[in-house]
């Protein structure tokens, strides 16, 4: 057996082993280190800044793009990975670990006051400044990408006012990102950080998911697949049956709060846990949230309510109650797989597809000459990202026989023996 030491090269540098995990943003390395299609380009970035994030930054700059990057979060920045960003020339942080919430803000501005081409954001958050505090800026755009859902609903209100100034692609709305990223990358690190933080089992624990979309579909499989009780509230009558027939058990929040250990929200919605919910929940209930802001427990509440307030672990926050129960707030209300003190976001091999997507769909908008509006990606960029990934995985698909592909496009079908 050869040495087991670690490679040398990969000792001090905090993106080498996200690198390694990432075929797909490599293979755009690899396509266009050569080509520098974003020569030229500013590209400001706006995520959390963990090393897939890293990479995806890496990816860019090596395509010719000059990168600006800020957190989307202030509490899921990890510091390492923005210190060796912005050592590289062409590369500038806006960001650093432990900023707090106004730190935040001006830094995302600063960001914008340096007049990018092209945004890459989530949440909306600097699409959303842009827009509104610097709208000089945002004539100058050439276009922008969307990664999540919470900054989809903002763009989507933007482009019915009709204020968007820039076209904007919604990557979040992707087949790529809504199947694995949101159900797969979503459901396994929110559990994972749960898990981590709390040291407990879900085995045998019932836990109340609120919310069936994508990243509430996927926390309620893999709850019930590591042996809990699982319960799903909706307000969408169709999401909550397809909940019922997928096997969980559907109920109100107000039905759920007396039984659920563990209530876990998804709905980018705010209040979905509130006062009401709260008093009647048993003693040592934990609460996580997934959405994209902290508004989805209702923190106010938990504080007016609470006499006092502890911190039995890392990570928790336990809020003491008059009646002697204790409630155990994870990550502070935020999101709990990227903020936790373990918390290193969705696995790898998750964001490399995600990243993939919006690096396609940034290169795409650079020629696409697109007027100003929120805009699918189109399907050729998303299948891209697909083939790529299944060369990494060895694995191939049938391609359509001319015959298969005429059926498909004859609508009369004519020789059918039917
Ligand atoms: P989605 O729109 O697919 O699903 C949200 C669901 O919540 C819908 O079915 C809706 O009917 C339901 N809902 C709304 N209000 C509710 C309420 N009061 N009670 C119960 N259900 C309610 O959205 P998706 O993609 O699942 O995203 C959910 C949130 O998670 C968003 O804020 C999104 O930005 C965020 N997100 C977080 C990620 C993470 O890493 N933690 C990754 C991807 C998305």
């Amino acid at each position: 057996m050869g040495s087991t030491d670690a490679d040398p090269t990969d000792a001090n540098d905090p993106l080498a082993w996200a690198r390694d995990h990432a075929p797909v943003l490599g293979e755009f390395v690899a396509a266009d280190r050569e080509r520098r299609p974003f020569d030229g380009y500013t590209v400001a970035v706006a995520s959390h800044l963990e090393a897939s994030t890293g990479v995806f930054i890496e990816t860019l700059h090596e395509a010719g793009a000059a990168v600006l990057f800020a957190p989307s979060e202030p509490e899921s920045t990890h510091g390492e990975v923005v210190r060796e960003l912005d050592r590289r020339e062409g590369v500038e942080a806006f960001a650093r670990e432990g900023m707090t919430d106004e730190e935040f803000a001006d830094a995302q501005h600063s960001l914008l006051e340096r007049e990018p081409d092209l945004i890459c954001d989530d949440g909306c958050e600097l699409i959303a400044k842009v827009h509104a505090d610097h709208p000089e800026v945002a004539r100058v755009v050439v276009g922008g990408c969307e990664q999540t859902t919470a900054g989809i609903h903002r763009l989507e209100a933007m482009d019915d006012d009709g204020v968007l100034a820039f076209p904007v692609y919604g990557v979040n709305d992707t087949p790529m990102k809504r199947l694995f990223d949101d159900v797969h990358g979503t459901g396994e690190s929110s559990l994972a950080n749960v898990m981590i933080t709390t040291n407990a089992t879900i085995a045998g624990k019932t836990v109340v998911v609120a919310g069936y979309g994508h990243c509430g579909r996927g926390i309620a499989r893999k709850a019930r697949a590591l042996g809990a009780h699982t319960v799903v509230t909706e307000v969408d009558p169709r999401k909550a049956l397809q909940a019922h027939v997928d096997g969980h058990r559907v109920a109100t929040m107000a039905e759920a709060a007396p039984e659920g250990d563990l209530f876990v929200t998804g709905t980018g919605n705010r209040d979905v846990i509130r006062e009401e919910h709260v008093r009647e929940m048993a003693d040592g209930a934990t609460l996580a949230n997934s959405g994209h802001f902290d508004v989805e427990i209702a923190l106010p509440d938990l504080e007016r309510m609470a006499e006092r307030t502890s911190t039995p672990t890392a990570g928790v926050t336990r809020y003491h109650l008059p009646d002697g129960r204790r409630i155990d707030l994870l990550a502070e209300g935020r999101l709990v797989n990227l903020t936790g003190p373990y918390s290193q976001g969705h696995p790898i091999e998750v964001m490399d597809t995600t990243f993939g997507a919006i690096y396609a769909a940034a290169r795409d908008l650079l020629d696409a000459d697109l007027a100003a509006g929120l805009y699918s990606v189109p399907d050729r960029l998303d299948r891209l990202v697909a083939e790529r990934k299944l060369d990494a995985l060895g694995l191939s698909v049938d391609e359509l026989t001319a015959a298969q592909a005429e059926y498909y496009d004859d609508w009369e079908h004519a020789d059918s023996s039917f």
